[in-house]
């Protein structure tokens, strides 16, 4: 996620787990029986399970705001939450004796400045990038799941993200510094409104009791299937080539996961965009937004002990210029090793991704040491050094860059990109190898991609407790706590419309 997220001051919380049952009420809750991995889990729904889902979407420009909202869409939050009850008077109503209790109404969703809800402050009313944070904490509340004594959390969130940026409108600040101007040419922009928000259509989730279109083979006619989505698109419909994202969900009751099927299409005016499908922390002050958040990880992880686990099934690839992250973590620390506060001059967001896509090469290589990191460091604890050439593993890097504000740089280097987030951002973008089998990762161009559906248990834990982050010379070492975690495609810039089609399931993130 190079361009796209965000950090947060962390708030450490233990995965207290008490067996407590919640008091019942005369409505039957279903769907939290079958979990497996409960008691070490960090997300609210362990491995997508719980009939009851908690699904949000957010949209973003290029630095990660709002700027201007579509007309008549409202702020781009959204969300979906239901708890699924069993009413006995009806079986022979469409949803088979179920009835799904929705929390969020379509009047929430198209909530947008100018409009008030409980809890809005006066600065954020017509603010539109304040209006979009609180909107999110307002529909985290009509979410929010108090489960067995964890910590409350709200719901897995679906992030669509433009790179277009309009260097003219001095939007974007530069390493998270407010600066001025600058003419065209650096990123793509048709002009006037290319930082747009889109089109978001909702089809809330329903319940039937026929599973024949389905492509879920866990998906049967005898069993009530719940089914729902988010679609839409950056352009206006007349456009000659048409943008386009969508993200369905379904299950059946009861049985197995929920299955996220995605979509994602460039255009000539929207040639670059990203859509994520992600495990944020359920709250913290944000260094990346500047602003709290709402999510699914109520305890959040810390290397080197956790892993992830989740299904992935990529059906179409998005073409050459496709960076699809198997795995993408997103944390901040300070070049000190102190968290983030949300000072956007010192806090940096840390990323790391392991790209699958068999079309992105290393950019990393002995002539080109500016695009690796200083070192590498193998599951034994061995540094290797980037120029010791007979033993650095050059394959494994895409591309590393450092902050642009890091005072202490080991030449060569590259710095990452200075606009596309609100504060520094350093990057360290894996591709599959060898030195990544130890740790269930990829080791291998093509494996995970394209007609090689996996189940995979990444140690991401393991792996990201020995990548290469740049801190200043003999400041302690920060804490790798991680606030985002996620999958999805981020489709650069080519010259022609790109097209990426992907689900996910099983989606975990667990304590080892
Ligand atoms: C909540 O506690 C009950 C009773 O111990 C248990 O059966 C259930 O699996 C727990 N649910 C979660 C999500 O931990
Ligand atoms: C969303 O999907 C529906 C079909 O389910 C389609 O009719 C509609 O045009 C799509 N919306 C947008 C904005 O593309
Ligand atoms: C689309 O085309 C129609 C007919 O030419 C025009 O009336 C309408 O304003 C156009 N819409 C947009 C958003 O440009
Ligand atoms: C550690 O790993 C490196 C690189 O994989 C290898 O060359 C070296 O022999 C290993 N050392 C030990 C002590 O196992
Ligand atoms: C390789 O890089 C390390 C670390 O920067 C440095 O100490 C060493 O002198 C370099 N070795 C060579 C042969 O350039």
């Amino acid at each position: 996620m190079a361009f796209a997220m965000v950090g947060f001051i962390i708030l450490v919380t233990s995965c207290l787990m008490t067996n407590i049952l919640a008091a019942v009420s005369s409505i039957a809750i279903l769907g939290s029986e079958t979990t497996s991995s409960s008691s070490s889990s960090c997300v609210g729904d362990p491995g997508m399970k719980r009939d009851g889902l908690r699904v949000a979407f957010e949209a973003w420009n290029f630095c990660n705001e709002v700027g201007t909202e579509a007309p008549s869409m409202g702020s781009p939050r959204a969300a979906d939450c239901f708890d699924l009850s069993s009413s006995s008077t009806n079986k022979l109503d469409g949803g088979g004796g179920y009835h799904l209790n929705h929390k969020v109404t379509e009047a929430d969703n198209r909530l947008g400045v100018g409009n008030s809800f409980p809890g809005l402050s006066r600065k954020g009313l017509h603010d539109p990038d304040l209006y979009a944070a609180e909107k999110e904490l307002y529909l985290g509340t009509l979410c929010q799941v108090i489960q067995n004594l964890t910590n409350p959390w709200q719901f897995w969130m679906i992030m669509l993200k433009n790179g277009n940026y309009d260097t003219t409108s001095g939007l974007c600040p530069q390493n998270g510094k407010k600066v001025p101007p600058f003419p065209p040419g650096r990123f793509p922009c048709f002009g006037d409104g290319c930082m747009n928000q889109p089109i978001l259509a909702h089809h809330p989730t329903s319940i039937t009791l026929s599973g024949t279109e389905s492509t879920n083979s866990a998906i049967s006619d005898s069993v009530p299937v719940m089914r729902g989505g988010f679609n839409g698109s950056y352009d206006d419909s007349n456009a000659t080539s048409i943008s386009y994202f969508e993200v369905t969900w379904e299950k059946s009751v009861g049985v197995g996961s929920w299955e996220f099927n995605h979509k994602l299409k460039t255009s000539n005016k929207y040639p670059w965009l990203m859509l994520y499908l992600r495990a944020d922390a359920t709250k913290g002050f944000s260094g990346g937004y500047h602003y709290d958040t709402r999510g699914m990880l109520h305890t959040l992880p810390e290397s080197p002990n956790f892993k992830v686990r989740l299904s992935l099934d990529v059906k179409k690839g998005g073409g050459s210029k496709s960076q699809f992250y198997l795995i993408d973590m997103g944390s901040c620390w300070k070049n000190n090793g102190d968290p983030c506060d949300g000072d956007v001059l010192t806090d940096i967001t840390r990323y790391s991704e392991m790209i699958i896509n068999p079309e992105i090469p290393a950019w990393c290589a002995p002539s080109a040491l500016e695009n690796c990191p200083p070192y590498h460091i193998s599951p034994n604890n061995t540094k290797i050094y980037r120029n010791n050439t007979g033993s650095f593993p050059y394959g494994a890097y895409h591309y590393y860059c450092a902050p642009g504000n890091a005072q202490h740089l080991e030449k060569p280097y590259s710095t990452c990109d200075p606009y596309s987030n609100p504060q520094a951002q350093e990057l360290v973008q894996l591709l599959p190898h060898p030195i990544w089998g130890e740790y269930g990762y990829p080791t291998k161009q093509g494996e995970g991609w394209v007609g090689d559906a996996r189940t995979w248990e990444l140690d991401v834990g393991g792996l990201s407790s020995r990548l290469y982050f740049y801190q200043d010379p003999g400041s302690k070492a920060a804490k790798r706590i991680w606030t985002s975690l996620d999958v999805g495609t981020e489709i650069f810039v080519s010259n022609k419309d790109e097209e990426a089609e992907w689900s996910v399931s099983d989606f975990d993130v667990i304590i080892t």
